[in-house]
């Protein structure tokens, strides 16, 4: 079976071609980084009207790069929520469109599943149960992940996502959008040992998170500071990075001891960042369990990642009516 994913949900819009046998033969991305950049964050507008321009320019080129003829392909499946809504009927009516025009199953796949399997494109694949860590721009999430729907929300941001918080405090020190990249990049260059800050929620049990707080303390060290220079910012990008990344290893120990669930996923975009994965994998190596990632690019918003839980979906035997919907709300226990 050959399923063509698509990705609109926010502000990339991402397309692929998965095949059941063959593996993934395609995929491509537009990024409207720059688009939004000035503006400091996803202008909605704005994102929706670039999907519809980019949306089938890219697909007709990864049907090229797939080497694939439309009448080949046996699915499409595209992200109909959550997310921004204008954004999500963009893809929404372009997939359940074009399957109907092909004579084709169509599904609405949840984005956060799309994350939490996409690691699953990869070599070693990891197997169900799992325990997923779920860190986007969106969401903070701990998920135990039993199989293909059954998913249960173990703790979760009760303010602001990892991936928020990252962008928030790049913008309070003025290193643009999005903000985690750019933090990420400048920490490298900080000294661990100037600045601390809390790792919110973690003497407290249970297993949620709290990041809003650590805004607080990056803007008020930022404005306490005589010399503005760009090793001081370095150094709070460092000491705010060390703080998100030590609070979710902490909860990732709790979730894996409470659970006793021997593998752990990461998902989402701040899953790509280095540090993150190195202290994951050190957390691993300690607790003899086995820990699994997408490549970088899968772990931000992309289209395999829902052409994958599509295709796990369609043959499965769901599929949906000629009427479609999207919805910007979604909780992820409810698929
Ligand atoms: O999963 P994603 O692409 O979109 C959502 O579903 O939200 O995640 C985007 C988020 C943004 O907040 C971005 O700043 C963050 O992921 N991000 C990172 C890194 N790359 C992207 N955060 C930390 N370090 C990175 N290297
Ligand atoms: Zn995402």
């Amino acid at each position: 079976m050959r399923i063509l994913g698509i990705e609109t949900s926010c502000d990339e819009t991402g397309v692929a071609i998965f095949d059941t046998k063959q593996g993934l033969l395609g995929h491509q991305l537009y990024s409207q980084v720059e688009l939004h950049a000035k503006y400091g964050g996803v202008v909605p507008e704005l994102a929706s009207r670039d999907h519809i321009r980019k949306l089938i320019p890219l697909i007709k080129s990864l049907l090229i790069e797939s080497q694939t003829q439309a009448n080949e392909i046996d699915g499409i499946a595209y992200t109909a929520g959550p997310g921004l809504i204008g954004a999500l009927l963009v893809g929404t009516a372009v997939g359940r469109s074009l399957a109907w025009a092909w004579q084709v199953p169509a599904i609405g796949v949840h984005h956060m599943e799309g994350h939490l399997l996409a690691s699953m494109l990869e070599k070693p694949a990891p197997s169900f149960p799992f325990l997923a860590l779920l860190v986007s721009g969106g969401h903070t999430q701990l998920v135990h992940v039993e199989a293909l729907g059954k998913y249960k929300i173990l703790g979760e941001s009760v303010d602001d996502a990892a991936g928020e918080a990252f962008d928030k405090t790049a913008k309070l020190l003025d290193l643009g959008y999005p903000g985690g990249p750019a933090i990420a990049r400048l920490a490298e260059q900080g000294n661990p040992n100037r600045f601390h800050f809390p790792r919110p929620m973690t003497r407290q049990q249970g297993l949620n998170f709290s990041f809003s707080g650590l805004k607080t303390s990056v803007l008020t060290t930022w404005r306490a500071q005589v010399e503005k220079n760009e090793q001081t910012r370095a150094d709070i990008a460092r000491a705010f990075q060390d703080a998100v990344i030590d609070t979710l290893i902490i909860k990732c120990r709790r979730a894996l001891k409470q659970t006793g669930l021997k593998s752990l996923v990461i998902a989402g975009g701040v899953g790509a960042n280095q540090s993150l994965r190195a202290g994951l994998s050190a957390l691993a190596k300690t607790m003899a369990i086995n820990v699994y990632y997408p490549r970088p690019i899968f772990c931000t918003d992309n289209g395999a990642m829902i052409a994958y839980a599509g295709s796990l979906r369609l043959a499965a035997g769901e599929s949906e009516p000629l009427a479609f919907s999207a919805r910007p709300r979604w909780s992820l226990e409810t698929i």
